[in-house]
């Protein structure tokens, strides 16, 4: 297995709940090392760029508004095997279909709101982390 980025976003939802810490928390003790954060508010098409690859789909309108209505805290980590191992602790899209003790089955309310985003190939991770960073913002974190 080799080191991995991906990149996550604490969703406007995470922020509004008070839920930042909570979650960080539960992605350091899994492992992930945080490389890069920020908080910013993405505006809709800030948003819709970075889901670009749902533009066809019924809900994107509706994920863009989402996704802009706040403020939402975008992550670089990186671990071992770093993008499938975030997939699974995060769980599925529907909260109601995430295994029990994944973020989105703790703390999400809906598939439209559900807390957090991760990317779900290497290559996506790289050009995700790339939406939202320069390489000079990646620090080097070690035994954390
Ligand atoms: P994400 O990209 O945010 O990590 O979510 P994901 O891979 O688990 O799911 P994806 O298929 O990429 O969908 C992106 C986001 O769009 C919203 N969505 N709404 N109403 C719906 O049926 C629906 N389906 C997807 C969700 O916020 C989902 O996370
Ligand atoms: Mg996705």
């Amino acid at each position: 297995m080799s080191v991995e980025r991906t990149l996550t976003i604490l969703k406007p939802d995470c922020v509004k709940k008070g839920l930042i810490g909570e979650v960080t928390k539960r992605i350091q003790e899994a492992g992930f090392r945080i490389v890069a954060m920020k908080m910013m508010q993405l505006t809709p098409t800030t948003a819709g760029g970075f889901y670009a690859v749902h533009k066809e789909r019924p809900f994107y309108g509706e994920l863009c508004d989402f996704m802009s209505s706040g403020p939402c805290v975008p992550m670089v980590l990186e671990k071992e095997n770093a993008v499938s191992d975030f997939r699974a602790l995060i769980g599925a899209t529907n909260p109601a279909e995430a295994e029990e003790g994944t973020i989105r089955a703790d703390f999400a309310d809906s598939v439209g709101e559900n807390i957090i985003h991760g990317s779900d190939s290497v290559e996506n991770g790289q050009l995700e982390s790339n939406y939202f960073f320069a390489e000079s913002d990646i620090v080097a974190v070690k035994g954390v």
